[in-house]
């Protein structure tokens, strides 16, 4: 398993205005969707070129384009949902599944309930979620993926705790980690310290 973390000043900076409290919906549902692109450029920057023989208005050349890669963004329900504009921005015929599932508040454990994917497996999956807090979701999901077929899996976080990416590096070491930033824990109701909350209800507005 890799882990990457995507440091740039841009996402650092945006991260820092997503963190605070006094932050409002609409602007983290912004930031969310710009550090999103920004982390979309590093998780494709491996992505296989060939060429093509073009005409510009002068001459004839040998353009690079990006190689038959298909890719399906898999938001894991709601949060991630918050992830995937940035991404088809980016990579415009990207299909989208949904994964749906909910953290139970007394055993903080995942709850399946909703499983949609498009029938076609020979896709590269990014996975999508802002948090990596235990990783009992993003473990699941990911099990569930390779379940139904998946063979290439990328797990896209916007915050984890050392705990998410043990847990996922463990029972998925064949999945990569892009994370914008490694936080120092959980608390006692394994929300991520620092953090910044929970996701789905700032992305949403629902608390
Ligand atoms: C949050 C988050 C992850 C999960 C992380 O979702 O978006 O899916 O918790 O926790 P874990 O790593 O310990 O499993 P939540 O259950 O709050 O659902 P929501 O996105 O609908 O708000
Ligand atoms: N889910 C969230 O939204 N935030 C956390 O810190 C942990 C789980």
């Amino acid at each position: 398993m890799a882990l990457h973390l995507i440091d740039h000043p841009l996402v650092q900076h945006k991260l820092s205005i997503m963190r605070k409290k006094e932050t409002s919906t609409m602007k983290f549902r912004e930031l969310l969707k710009e550090i999103s692109m920004f982390m979309g450029y590093e998780i494709t920057r491996d992505f296989p070129l060939t060429y093509e023989e073009i005409e510009t208005p002068l001459m004839k050349m040998n353009a690079p384009k990006i190689s038959g890669k298909k890719v399906v963004i898999a938001p894991i329900l709601r949060a991630g949902l918050g992830m995937v504009e940035g991404l088809t921005t980016l990579i415009p015929s990207a299909r989208v599944g949904h994964i749906g599932m909910y953290r139970d508040e007394e055993t903080c454990l995942p709850v399946f309930y909703y499983y949609k994917m498009p029938a076609n497996k020979n896709r590269l999956v990014i996975l999508t979620d802002p948090m990596l807090a235990t990783g009992g979701s993003a473990c699941d999901a990911i099990t569930r993926l390779k379940k139904d077929g998946y063979t290439q899996i990328r797990m896209m976080a916007l915050v984890a705790s050392p705990q998410g990416v043990k847990a996922v590096s463990e029972m998925h070491p064949d999945v990569d980690i892009y994370l914008a930033a490694l936080d120092e824990g959980l608390n006692d109701k394994n929300y991520i310290l620092p953090g910044l909350g929970d996701a789905g209800d700032r992305i949403f507005g629902t608390k």
